[in-house]
C-alpha cells in the first residue's frame, strides 16, 4: 500500500499501529511545539524510586521546577514499565505543556513518546533513551538528554584492565533487562576488555539496578563460579550489595575480589576510598538545570540539539577525594 503524507496523518488519528508494539504511526505529524510563555508545567516521568541516583535526579527536577515557579507535575512508576506508559497518559489528559520522561525500557515505552508526540505534546527522554528503531530525538521527541552508557561501559573497562593488569574473571552484575543503560554499559565494557585476553566475563545477570538484588545474583553466581575475582556492577547499589555479599562471606572487597562501578553515590565513593571500589565512573543525575533551559529554548523557537549528552568523569582511590562532597 502506498502511503502519501495525508493518509499516514489519516492512518496515525484512527490509530493504527507499527510492528505488533502499540506504537502509534505518529511519526508521519511533525515534532510538537511548543508556546512561548513564561511558566510552563512539565510533567516528569519518573522510574523508579529505590535508589540514591534515583533520588537525586528526582530532587534536581523538583528543585529546579521550584526555583522557577513552574508547575511540576511527578510520577513515579515504581519500576514498572506499564505503569509508567499510564503515568504518560495521565500527564497526556491533564494537558501538560512538555513531558520529561526517564524511560524504564527501551522497547515499551515507545508508545508513550508517540501518543505525546501525537497529542501534540513536546516530550524529552531523560537519562535512559527509548529504542531507536521506532522513535527518534528531534522527530519524534524533541532530545535526549543523558550520558553516553556505551562510553561509560569502556571507561570502566579500560581502566579496569589497567587497574587488574589484563587479567580478571568477572561477574557482571546487569541492570534492568532491556534498559538502555543496561544494554549500553553492558556493549561498552565488553568493547573494552576484547582488547585482553586474560579478560573474561565468566557470568552475567541481572540485579535490576537494586542493591538487595545486586546481593542476592552476587551470591548465587558467585557460589557457581568461586573462581571469579572481579565483579563488574552496571550500578553502585548493585554493586555495594556484592559488598555486602562477600564481607559476610569473609571476602575482602578490593583484595579477594576487584570492583568497578558506576554511578557516583556516597557509599560508592566511599569505598573507593576505603580500597574496596577499583574503578568508579559518574553517571550525573542533577537533570533539572540542563532540561529546565532546555524547554525555554524551544519554547523560544530555537533549535535545540537532539543529542544533550553528559560528560562523565572516571574517579580511582588517586583521586576520589576531590569528588566527595558531590557525591549524592
Ligand atoms: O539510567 C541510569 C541508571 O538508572 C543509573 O545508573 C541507576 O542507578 C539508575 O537506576
Amino acid at each position: 500500500m502506498l502511503f502519501t503524507r495525508r493518509s499516514l496523518l489519516t492512518v496515525a488519528a484512527g490509530g493504527f499501529t507499527a510492528a505488533g508494539l502499540g506504537v502509534p504511526m505518529a511519526w508521519a505529524v511533525d515534532l510538537p511545539k511548543l508556546k512561548k510563555k513564561d511558566k510552563y508545567k512539565v510533567g516528569f516521568a519518573q522510574t523508579e524510586s529505590n535508589n540514591p541516583w534515583r533520588l537525586a535526579q528526582t530532587a534536581s527536577m523538583k528543585d529546579e521546577a521550584a526555583k522557577r515557579g513552574w508547575q511540576l507535575v511527578y510520577t513515579d512508576a515504581a519500576g514498572s514499565a506499564a505503569k509508567q506508559v499510564s503515568d504518560v497518559r495521565s500527564m497526556i489528559a491533564q494537558k501538560v505543556d512538555v513531558i520529561l520522561l526517564a524511560p524504564r525500557e527501551e522497547k515499551p515505552l515507545v508508545p508513550a513518546v508517540m501518543e505525546a508526540k501525537q497529542a501534540g505534546i513536546p516530550v524529552y527522554c531523560i537519562d535512559r533513551s527509548v529504542d531507536a528503531s521506532l522513535a527518534k530525538p528531534g522527530r519524534d521527541y524533541v532530545a535526549f538528554i543523558g550520558s553516553d552508557f556505551v562510553k561509560e561501559g569502556k571507561m570502566a573497562g579500560e581502566a579496569f584492565a589497567k587497574i587488574v593488569g589484563g587479567n580478571a574473571k568477572i561477574i557482571e552484575l546487569q541492570g534492568t533487562i532491556g534498559s538502555s543503560p543496561a544494554n549500553d554499559r553492558m556493549k561498552g565494557f565488553k568493547d573494552a576488555i576484547a582488547a585482553f585476553p586474560g579478560m573474561t566475563i565468566i557470568a552475567s545477570q541481572s540485579g535490576d539496578f537494586a542493591r538487595d538484588k545486586g546481593r542476592q545474583v552476587f551470591e548465587t553466581l558467585y557460589q557457581a563460579h568461586p573462581e571469579a575475582t572481579a565483579v563488574y556492577g552496571h550500578n553502585d547499589e548493585m554493586t555495594m550489595g556484592a559488598i555486602a555479599a562477600m564481607e559476610a562471606a569473609g571476602k575482602m572487597p578490593g583484595k579477594d575480589l576487584m570492583l568497578v562501578s558506576i554511578d557516583g553515590t556516597k557509599d560508592a565513593a566511599q569505598a573507593v576510598a576505603d580500597g574496596k571500589i577499583a574503578v568508579l565512573v559518574e553517571c550525573n543525575p542533577h537533570f533539572g538545570p540542563k532540561a529546565f533551559d532546555s524547554i525555554v529554548n524551544y519554547g523560544n523557537g530555537d533549535s535545540v540539539a537532539p543529542m544533550l549528552v553528559n560528560t562523565d568523569r572516571l574517579f580511582t582511590k588517586e583521586n576520589i577525594a576531590s569528588y566527595m562532597p558531590e557525591a549524592f
